[in-house]
């Protein structure tokens, strides 16, 4: 197949397109950084130069490819509406990258949570409801299951924390990176409140693997979440002052980790609760080869 992937130079994206091309698939990857279209070919993915407001690129770039994956940016509505139209009738797969931050709750680091999410929250008809933050972004879940009926092979693959070394061109994922850089910087590793709160997670890896499989088999208007286990942010934290030689884990009041962090990434990505259970093995025959976040930072993190 020919594949276009957007994002292809980030951490999801490369990743992805290194993956697409060993299974023998050809990859063309859109980037805004001519710099980076020389690196990208290294890769063997033929290099778009572009971004995702560039409609023109997008379209035609799109039409030309057999499918699609959206692996630049889970919230950018406007591109998402050009590849829709762009594939419309035909047929083909669009994947579309979303993140579990979608089911995120307001703990701020101070309570595990006991809901576990499954992916009928967006199953048609279904009355669950994120939190006003995260709306825009189930909306644009939903537009990509929706366009089944656009004849589009549309299917959402909501990725939990991901962790490991990206394959392709960018190496750090978002939220254990944050956590490792500002424990460099201030020599104590910290979580967000008590570090109570549970994500689940994933192999980077894996994660490549589930999209090769998805752009395969799975039916239009399927919606996946890509978890392969789980850990509480202190087990984490923990994990990494070992692993760092840091001093910590050290609680982090709300206010001081959204200072250095940024409001979504310190109440979302790294504060809230995001447990979930996903599908794939059962339905797409999908076997993950990592299920735990904390012997991967004891044998990566530190060494790198
Ligand atoms: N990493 C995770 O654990 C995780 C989990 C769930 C969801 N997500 C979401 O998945 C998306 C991708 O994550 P990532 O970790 O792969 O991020 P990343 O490493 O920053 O990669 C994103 C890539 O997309 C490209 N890009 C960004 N904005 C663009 C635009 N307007 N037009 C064209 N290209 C654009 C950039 O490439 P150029 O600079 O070369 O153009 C960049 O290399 C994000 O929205 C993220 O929130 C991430």
């Amino acid at each position: 197949m020919r594949v276009l992937v957007t994002g292809a130079t980030g951490f999801i994206g490369g990743s992805i397109a290194v993956r697409l091309r060993a299974a023998g698939h050809r990859v063309c990857g859109l980037t805004r950084t001519p710099a980076k279209a020389e690196r990208l070919a290294a890769l063997g993915v033929e290099p778009v130069v572009g971004g995702l407001d560039d409609a023109e690129v997008l379209t035609d770039r799109a039409r030309e490819a057999d499918a699609v994956v959206n692996a630049a940016d889970s919230d950018h509505r406007g591109a998402v509406e050009t590849l829709i139209a762009a594939l419309a009738g035909t047929g083909k797969p669009l994947l579309h990258t979303s993140g579990s931050s979608v089911v995120g709750d307001g703990a701020r680091g101070e309570t595990a949570s006991s809901t576990v999410y499954g992916e009928e929250i967006l199953a048609p008809g279904s009355s669950w409801r994120p939190e006003p933050d995260k709306a825009p972004r189930v909306a644009i879940d939903r537009l990509v299951l929706d366009s089944a009926s656009a004849g589009v092979r549309g299917v959402v693959l909501c990725n939990t924390l991901i962790y490991g070394n990206g394959l392709g061109l960018a190496r750090d994922s978002v939220q254990i990176p944050a956590l490792v850089r500002q424990a460099r910087e201030s020599g104590v590793v910290r979580h967000v409140g008590a570090g109570r709160n549970i994500w689940s997670n994933v192999h980077v890896a894996d994660v490549a693997d589930l999209y090769v499989l998805a752009l395969e088999n799975a039916p239009a208007g399927t919606f996946h979440f890509v978890e392969s286990g789980e850990a509480a942010f202190l087990e984490v934290t923990t994990a990494l002052a070992r692993a760092l030689d840091l001093a910590g884990p050290e609680d982090w009041d709300i206010e001081s980790a959204v200072a250095a962090w940024g409001y979504e990434p310190a109440v979302y990505a790294l504060g809230s609760n995001s447990r979930v259970r996903g599908t794939a093995e059962r339905t797409l025959g999908w076997t993950p080869r990592h299920r735990s976040v904390v012997d991967w930072i004891d044998a990566e993190v530190g060494h790198a």
